[in-house]
Parts: C-alpha cells; sequence; structure tokens
C-alpha cells in the first residue's frame, strides 16, 4: 500500500444466494461465473484489487449488470463483501464494528445515487442539511453550512424550494450538494448523471470538473458512458462480470485495450483526444527552434499550434524546461488512426 492510498480493496467477493459463504469451498481457490452459477449463486464481485489515491477520481466503468454497483456498496460496506479486504486510510473496514462504519459513513464517506433520493416533503436546504442534522450539528451552523454547499452548486435562491419544483439536474446538484455538506474525504459517485438528458449532462460534468478542482475530494464515480469516463478520470477501471478486466489511465486504456470488451468501448474515442504529448513526443527537443508545447496537453489541443510547413514543436515540462519535441508527422499519424 503506497503512502498516498486512500482505499485498498484486496482480492474482494461479493457472492450473492444461499451459501455463498462457502463459495471457496466450490471449484478450489478461485471459483469461476460457470462454477458459482452451477451452484446456484451469483458472482457480482469477483476477486477485485483496487487503489485509490488521494485526490483522483477513479472511475468504475462497464455494461449494466457487471457489478460496478454491488462493488462501490462494498467499498462502504453498505453490502457485506463476502471475502477480501478493504482499507480505508489504512484501516481495515472489515473488521470495523458496526457502529464505527456508521461513525465513518457519516462523518467521512459521501454518496450520491443515480436516482436523487431527495426528501420530498424538506425544502432544498433541509435536505441539503439533512446528514449534519442526523450528526447532530446545530440548526442555525448546519443551515449556514447547507446554504454554502446549495451555493457551490450553483443553487443560490432555491433553498425553499421541494424537490418536485426542480429539474432533474437541479434535484441531481442538491443530491450533489447534500453528499458534500459533511464534508467528506472519500466521496462515491454512482451514475449520478445518467438519468440526465446528454446536454444537461454535459453540463454537470463540467460543472463536476470544476467543483473538483476547488475541492480535490478522493472520488470512486461510476458510470457506465466510456465517453464520461474519460472526461473525468484520473484512472479507469473496466469491469465485466464482476471482474475488473483492465485499469489503467484513459490513455493506457484507449492506446492498449487488453481486450476486445474493453476495445469495443474505446473503437469511437478520437484519440488524439485522449493521448498526451508527453507519450508521443521525440527526445531531443530545441528550445530555440519555434513555439513550446506543454507535455500534459493532448494531441489534440497541441495539433493547431502548428503553423504551416512546421516539422516539430519544441515540448516543455511544467517548470519550462525542454523535455522533448512533437513531430507533425506523429501528430497526423495519431489523429488518422481514429
Ligand atoms: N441483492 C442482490 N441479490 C442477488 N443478486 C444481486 C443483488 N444485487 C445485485 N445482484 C446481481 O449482481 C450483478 C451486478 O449487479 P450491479 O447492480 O452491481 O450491476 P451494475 O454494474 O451496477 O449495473 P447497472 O449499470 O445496471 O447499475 C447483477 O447480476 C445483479 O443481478
Ligand atoms: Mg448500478
Amino acid at each position: 500500500m503506497t503512502a498516498q492510498a486512500k482505499l485498498v480493496c484486496r482480492n474482494v467477493w461479493k457472492v450473492f444466494g444461499s451459501g455463498a459463504a462457502d463459495f471457496r469451498n466450490l471449484a478450489g481457490p478461485a471459483p469461476t461465473l460457470e462454477s458459482l452459477s452451477r451452484a446456484g449463486l451469483i458472482g457480482a464481485v469477483r476477486d477485485v484489487n483496487l487503489e485509490v489515491r488521494t485526490g483522483e477520481i477513479f472511475v468504475i466503468m462497464g455494461l449494466s449488470g457487471s457489478g460496478k454497483s454491488t462493488l462501490v456498496r462494498c467499498l462502504s460496506r453498505l453490502v457485506e463483501p463476502t471475502a477480501g479486504e478493504i482499507l480505508f486510510n489504512g484501516e481495515n473496514l472489515l473488521a470495523a464494528s458496526d457502529a464505527r462504519m456508521i461513525e465513518i459513513r457519516r462523518h467521512q464517506m459521501g454518496m450520491v445515487f443515480q436516482h436523487f433520493a431527495l426528501l420530498p416533503h424538506l425544502s432544498v436546504l433541509a435536505n441539503v442539511a439533512f446528514p449534519l442534522e442526523v450528526q447532530g450539528v446545530t440548526r442555525a451552523e448546519r443551515e449556514a453550512r447547507a446554504a454554502k454547499m446549495i451555493e457551490l452548486v450553483g443553487l443560490a435562491g432555491k433553498e425553499r424550494f421541494l424537490p418536485r419544483e426542480l429539474s432533474g439536474g437541479q434535484q441531481q446538484r442538491v443530491g450533489i450538494a447534500r453528499s458534500l455538506a459533511v464534508e467528506p474525504e472519500l466521496w462515491f459517485l454512482d451514475e449520478p448523471f445518467s438519468a440526465l438528458d446528454p446536454l444537461i449532462r454535459r453540463e454537470m460534468q463540467d460543472e463536476f470538473i470544476r467543483l473538483q478542482s476547488v475541492l480535490k475530494k478522493t472520488i470512486v464515480f461510476i458510470t457506465h458512458d466510456f465517453d464520461e469516463a474519460i472526461r473525468l478520470a484520473d484512472k479507469i477501471a473496466i469491469m465485466k462480470d464482476g471482474e475488473i478486466v483492465q485499469a489503467g489511465t484513459p490513455e493506457d486504456i484507449v492506446l492498449s485495450p487488453a481486450t476486445p470488451y474493453v476495445a469495443e468501448f474505446t473503437r469511437n474515442v478520437p484519440k488524439a483526444k485522449v493521448v498526451k504529448v508527453a507519450s508521443i513526443m521525440r527526445p531531443g527537443g530545441d528550445a530555440a527552434a519555434g513555439p513550446a508545447v506543454s507535455a500534459a496537453l493532448t494531441v489534440a489541443a497541441a495539433a493547431p499550434l502548428f503553423a504551416a510547413g512546421m516539422a516539430s514543436l519544441n515540448v516543455v515540462d511544467p517548470a519550462g524546461a525542454t523535455v522533448g519535441r512533437l513531430n507533425r508527422a506523429d501528430v497526423v499519424d495519431l489523429m488518422m488512426s481514429g
């Protein structure tokens, strides 16, 4: 476990069905989907390992039924894992008492669900303040903090509205404000934007990126939309049939999909929008030649910097030091490859 690891998950299983606890006796050390299903069991999460680092957005992505929600619920023990180990700040959650888990969930974890799950008879303000009320925070303080969160998500002025008086996107903003009210260290979002129409969804993603640039939370974000994953993720883990089939940066996944299932998701992604200059630059930059381009830019963002006839650009790191050169021919190749 590295120093920055906020959450580590080792060999986590969730098996549903009667006698699930004994699933390991079925077929030796690693029961397959088939051996589980022959025994009348469902392997919703199978032998999952992952590490979420402090301050990163870790996206779990996969088709419907691949086990994403079950996995994320296991991480906070809203669903009890059948086997494995979960470490939160180094603390073994599976050994924690119920009271300890409640405390961790109340004070250190935030959750946003796909269906907004607001309390219909409470105002926006009361909904956002609700988790603070559960914590026993005084009314004046919880309303002040709730008002701040409401402003943060762009709903100032709507404090007295009821959920049904808001649009879907606005309701989800309330859900986001509510989950942020306790200032969680670890923030779980399970398909928070899936119920929204595409334009609003895009707007919420931008909003989310803006929020994260201010809040710098450690986030586990679930989606079945690969474009959304690429826009938001520092790391992506792709699930199929309860297993993580590949985990890596968006670049890793787009450039070298591990299986045909992963390749299917990446097929229509324009590589230049994901791949960074650092990945295709060549050694030997020339600080004297032409304009400089940051190694951290995507190739698509760097491409317009080539003036007519210019064969390469000087690549620099954040401190401005030359780290390589970007060849026009390599940019064109990448753009043509999809
Ligand atoms: N309480 C349960 N009892 C039995 N099976 C369950 C239970 N909860 C989930 N499952 C099964 O576990 C599998 C994974 O479900 P899960 O909800 O984690 O998928 P998901 O990836 O979140 O899908 P979606 O994108 O549709 O939300 C499915 O086959 C589902 O039927
Ligand atoms: Mg789900």
